[in-house]
């Protein structure tokens, strides 16, 4: 899909579909919509008041074009109330423009630069946001599906109302690219199914993302003896049930006067099964997805050969299956991590803070200025927050801000829970350091994140999201973010990167 973005009046660009938008409360006795109505011979102004169209988000009245414009069909949508930050509704309406183009059957489509009446009008920002849910709404996983009638977009134009707004319009859009570059390669890698995605598959992965990336990254693999040498039991352990052999991955790129240094860190569980404590079968179906953590960091490195911001990023990743076997790690084992804590691992099925943890220790002691993980890593997230909303935990007010924000501007929803002291009685074992469940069958986000801090240093700033909801999505969440993989946290990481 090649989008561009031009100077001129919409009504005479040449698209298959042409779209105007409107605002809620928006006087309707202006001349282009009058012009408009008179051009449809009044059938504008007879359907909004017949079908009760008052320009909310995501109404919409499709006409046949009238003749005098160049075009099939006329798309009318609302982008609701003119409000600071309508960043989401113009991903949302574009999103669903690009899905009512496909359904019929059209592959050129013209629409305003959404948001020219607004306050804080910023044409980049207003045109990434339309480039990033064009291109989004257009993902479809179709490695192992033959498409049916699957219309291919060739062009969305942005029309702009003067050449200053369509020449930073092309900015947001070159920009909105490199960033679904990277939502994609997520995408992907989240969608294949654990047969293909293996540890080794990931290394492959980065190795290939850091050949593609003209030297700005490198990749350094640890295999299984390298890890045993650094003491790395936790991650380890998770390893013990699989054939597949486990990978421990460290990315990084480095330009050169970096004016900070950020360590992400990705579960990378490429199957989880529960180990020995075994799930039910429906709650394992989805499990392919429980390296999505490890997929989003790979899609944030994808793009940073591209984007080069001035900030130093470390990957992070401990590949490994979870599964069970004679071989597997059994409910008792005591393990002893990087750090040198000993874990009584209760329940194999909470193995992703076990890789993390010498994740974390490992990321530590590159001394970043901030450490911030992504993990599927509990299924007590969805029942706090739903299916839609990730979770943070932090020791570091700050660093939470400025995720938040970055989460707020990206639409990716995000909530902060506590990290609460009181409940680290929770995860003390009578025999070892930690347990890796909480004694509590409640609070589960909590203690998974208790434990985790266990193995990040006081002075170093972490965050962690907890992405067990949003990151495979089992119905659609947005008009752009459709049924699978979401690539959630690669958009938000971007631009917190970009904010350090
Ligand atoms: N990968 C799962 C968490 C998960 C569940 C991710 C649903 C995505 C969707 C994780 O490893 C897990 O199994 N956690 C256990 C922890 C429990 C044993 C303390 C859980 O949530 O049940
Ligand atoms: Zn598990
Ligand atoms: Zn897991």
């Amino acid at each position: 899909m090649e989008i561009q973005a031009i100077t001129g009046d919409i009504l005479h660009s040449k698209a298959d579909l042409i779209v105007v938008a409107s605002y809620e409360g928006e006087s309707w006795d202006n001349d282009f919509l009058t012009n408009l109505n008179e051009m449809l011979l009044g059938k504008l102004f007879k359907a909004a008041e017949a079908r009760g169209f008052k320009g909310k988000a995501g109404q919409k009245m499709l006409f046949p074009a009238p003749d005098a414009v160049d075009a099939e069909f006329v798309l009318v949508v609302g982008l609701g109330k003119l409000e600071r930050g309508i960043s989401e509704t113009i991903r949302e309406a574009a999103g669903s423009i690009v899905k009512t183009a496909k359904q019929l059957g059209l592959s050129t489509v013209a629409m305003e630069l959404f948001g020219e009446d607004d306050e804080d009008y910023a044409p980049n920002q207003n045109a990434q946001a339309i480039a990033e849910a064009a291109l989004l709404a257009d993902y479809k996983f179709a490695q192992y599906k033959k498409l049916k009638n699957n219309t291919i977009i060739d062009r969305v134009t942005i029309v702009a109302e003067n050449g200053n707004d369509a020449r930073r319009a092309i900015k947001g859009i070159e920009l909105a690219e490199k960033i679904v570059d990277g939502v994609i390669v997520a995408r992907n890698l989240v969608n294949a199914p654990a047969q293909v995605m293996s540890p080794a598959k990931l290394v492959e992965v980065a190795l290939d993302i850091a050949k593609k990336s003209n030297k700005c990254i490198r990749t350094k693999i640890l295999t299984r003896e390298q890890c045993e040498k650094k003491h790395m039991n936790a991650f380890l352990a998770v390893a013990e049930g699989s054939d597949r052999e486990p990978k421990f991955i460290h990315m990084v790129y480095n330009p050169e006067r970096a004016k900070k240094k950020i360590a992400l860190v990705g579960k990378g569980i490429t199957f989880d099964s529960g180990g020995l404590s075994l799930k039910p079968a429906n709650a394992m179906e989805t499990m392919k997805c429980d390296m999505a953590g490890a997929a989003s960091v790979l899609g944030v490195f994808a793009t940073l050969a591209s984007l080069k911001p001035n900030i130093e990023v470390h990957g992070i990743i401990a590949a490994t299956d979870n599964m069970p076997s004679s071989k597997a790690i059994k409910p008792g084992d005591i393990v002893r991590a990087s750090n040198k804590k000993t874990i009584e691992i209760l329940n194999t099925d909470a193995e992703g803070r076990l890789a993390l943890a010498d994740s974390l220790v490992y990321a530590a002691k590159l001394q970043p200025d901030a450490i911030i993980d992504l993990a599927t890593l509990t299924g007590a997230c969805m029942v706090a927050l739903g299916e839609e909303i990730a979770a943070v935990t932090s020791n570091n007010a700050k660093l939470t801000i400025l995720l938040l924000d970055s989460a707020n501007s990206t639409g990716e929803k995000m909530w902060e829970l506590p990290l609460e002291k009181n409940y680290k009685k929770l995860i003390e074992s009578d025999i070892a350091d930690l347990r890796n469940i909480g004694k509590s069958n409640y609070g589960g986000v909590l203690t998974a994140a208790l434990f985790l801090q266990n193995f990040v240093p006081d002075d170093v700033a972490w965050a962690h999201i907890d992405i067990a909801g949003p990151a495979f999505a089992e119905r659609p969440i947005t008009s752009y973010i459709g049924k699978g993989g979401t690539g959630f946290g690669v958009r938000t990481l971007l631009k917190l990167i970009d904010e350090l």
